[in-house]
């Protein structure tokens, strides 16, 4: 086993944010991690478990023993009746791995092309685009303890999913923070290594989005195929958010709020245009990118940290690709924190950042 030390994290963080890792080991297999857990000193270590480093912002330094999740492989385990079950390696690319099942025939993935990250971190955040969230293909994973080394099943219901969030996301209860229907929160305590989808075989184009409705009067395609669809998605991110080769970002930076009727009402009575959408619960989620760009964040910076100009949502590093010259994690948190606090001045919402900072 290979411990590498004193590791530069720019390249394994979609923000380019300079930090290094103290130690890391390359996870590429089952036994991979078990050596480590079998390792007196590794094992006693606090661990972080690294993915396509999408959805995190680095403040530093990291001190624990990074864990970066290589795992390959993708297959169809399973057709039934109803669906293809498709596992993918926790370390496979997301993007990657949507592609290849969409050509292969097995339609449900398309809304969610070209999010950046692998397939183990999708469930972590359980990502979702365009009226699809992966609780919505979800159908189990496997995952290690690592405290016991134990290899462990969880169905959806298990991960406890919710907008942008699971169990891998929580402490346990003890610990203080509350994981859904599980007791024991997941945070820095197991390591997903495989994830399975069932992809419905009675498959129905999920087009309610505006920015997708546009495409499908701009083509008139009134029965587009999963394969159009995945085509459109990845047109429309194309135009509107940042690729992470190019400028550094983490995504969306910010969850869109929910709030109460009379909340929104509230709003509306002062800002009529606030873009808002009614939810099943009775409640309303209001764009968080909106009520930014209405305090007139679009374009403005905090050091090499910045608001992209075409979507108020994404923070971007406007250093990417200068040696050192970059965002640091402090700018992009300062700025985070200045716009929290001007949407919280006009509208009294507080937004909830959506990457894990570390
Ligand atoms: N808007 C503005 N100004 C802005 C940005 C947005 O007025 O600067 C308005 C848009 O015009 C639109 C509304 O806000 O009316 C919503 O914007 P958009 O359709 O771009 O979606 P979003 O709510 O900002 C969410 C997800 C994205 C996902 C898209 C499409 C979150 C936090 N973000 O963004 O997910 O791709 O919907 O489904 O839920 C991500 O999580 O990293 C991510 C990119």
């Amino acid at each position: 086993m290979l411990v590498e030390k004193n590791v530069p994290l720019q390249a394994f963080n979609t923000f380019g944010i300079v930090a290094r890792a103290q130690a890391l080991v390359r996870i590429a297999d089952e036994p991979a991690l078990r050596a480590v857990l079998a390792d007196p000193e590794l094992a006693a270590s606090p661990k972080f478990v690294l993915g396509g480093g999408s959805n995190i912002v680095l403040t530093g330094d990291l001190k624990a023993l990074v864990l970066k999740v290589e795992i390959p492989g993708r297959r169809l385990v399973q057709e039934t009746h109803k669906a293809y079950i498709v596992e993918a390696g926790a370390g496979e690319n997301w993007h990657e791995f949507v592609r290849w099942t969409v050509a292969q025939g097995w339609p449900g993935l398309e809304n969610l092309a070209l999010i950046p990250g692998t397939v183990g971190a999708a469930p972590v955040q359980n990502i979702g685009a365009y009226g699809v969230e992966l609780q919505d293909v979800f159908d189990s994973l496997d995952a290690m303890d690592l405290r016991t080394g134990q290899v462990f099943t969880l169905n959806a219901a298990q991960c406890a999913f919710g907008y942008r969030d699971s169990v891998f996301k929580h402490r346990s209860a003890a610990e203080g923070s509350g994981a859904g229907h599980l007791a024991l929160g997941l945070k820095d305590r197991a390591l997903i290594l495989r994830v399975r989808l069932a992809l419905a075989k009675d498959w129905k184009p999920v087009l309610g989005y505006a920015d997708l409705e546009r495409k499908r009067l701009e083509t008139q395609c009134d029965a587009p195929s999963a394969q159009q669809i995945y085509d459109w998605v990845c047109a429309i991110r194309r135009a509107k958010l940042p690729d992470p080769a190019v400028i550094g970002n983490a995504g969306s930076f910010f969850k869109n709020p929910t709030v109460t009727p009379e909340q929104c009402a509230d709003i509306i009575a002062r800002d009529p245009k606030v873009v808002h959408y009614l939810l099943d619960d009775g409640s309303v989620k209001l764009a968080a990118g909106w009520l930014i760009d209405s305090c007139g964040w679009k374009g403005k910076s905090v050091g090499q940290a910045g608001v992209y100009e075409k979507q108020a949502l994404v923070l971007v590093n406007r250093g990417t690709g200068i040696d050192g010259q970059g965002a640091t994690g402090g700018e992009v948190m300062t700025l985070a924190k200045a716009i929290q606090t001007s949407v919280y001045e006009r509208f009294g919402i507080l937004l909830e950042p959506e990457p894990v900072v570390v």
